[in-house]
């Protein structure tokens, strides 16, 4: 019987500790700490956080988002979570909410803190995040966001996800179903 090729081996991200990664222009990106805990519950306050990513953090559940979801999630390989750092402050996140290295396949996602937006952050830790997962050997990084949300759908077209359809009614917000657009960058060749 003949095995599956696989992109990526087990053990390539559990293996290593989660990177800081340089975005440039003084911009970072590095894993979630406890002491950020205050700042994610500020985030899903916001409203338009709250809005797209459908949920909003106590301080508990902004403790558990650290452990469970930004470091159990490197351990096994299905996710990872960066926070996005300006001069030492944080201002957005970055992260995976899927990730299948056997099928060299990941989804990112993003939020830019209200006073860090209209400067190009979300845009320069996509890139930046997305030239690592290259490096680590993935094909292809998905990107998905409500047709509604055009500051997101900017943000993927600038930097290389180009929009390849719409799921139609494919994810419940507040306010009922949205259709989303399905953006993608494939590894260079
Ligand atoms: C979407 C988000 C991450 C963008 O972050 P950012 O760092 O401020 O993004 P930028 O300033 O680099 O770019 C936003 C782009 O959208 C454009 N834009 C902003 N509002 C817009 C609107 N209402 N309609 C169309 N374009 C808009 C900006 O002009 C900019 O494009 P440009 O660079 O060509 O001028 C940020 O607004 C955010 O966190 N929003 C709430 C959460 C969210 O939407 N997350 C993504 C879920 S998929």
């Amino acid at each position: 019987m003949s095995s599956l090729p696989v992109a990526v081996r087990a053990g390539a991200v559990s293996g290593q500790p989660q990177p800081v990664i340089d975005a440039g222009g003084g911009l970072h990106l590095r894993p979630f700490v406890e002491a950020d805990a205050d700042v994610l519950v500020r985030a899903y306050a916001d409203p338009a956080i709250e809005r797209w990513h459908r949920r909003t953090l106590t301080g508990d559940e902004a403790l558990e988002w650290v452990r469970g979801r930004a470091w159990h999630r490197w351990q096994a390989e299905t996710g990872a979570e960066w926070a996005v750092v300006d001069g030492g402050v944080v201002v957005g996140r970055v992260g995976l909410p899927v990730l299948h290295l056997g099928e060299g396949v990941a989804e990112v996602g993003y939020w830019v803190l209200p006073e860090g937006r209209g400067r190009g952050v979300a845009g320069r830790a996509l890139a930046a995040l997305t030239d690592w997962l290259f490096v680590l050997g993935l094909h292809r990084i998905e990107l998905m966001h409500s047709v509604l949300n055009q500051p997101s759908c900017r943000v993927a077209a600038k930097n290389g996800f180009g929009l390849e359809g719409t799921r139609r009614s494919a994810l419940l917000h507040p306010d009922g179903w949205h259709d989303m657009h399905l953006h993608a960058r494939l590894a260079p060749d």
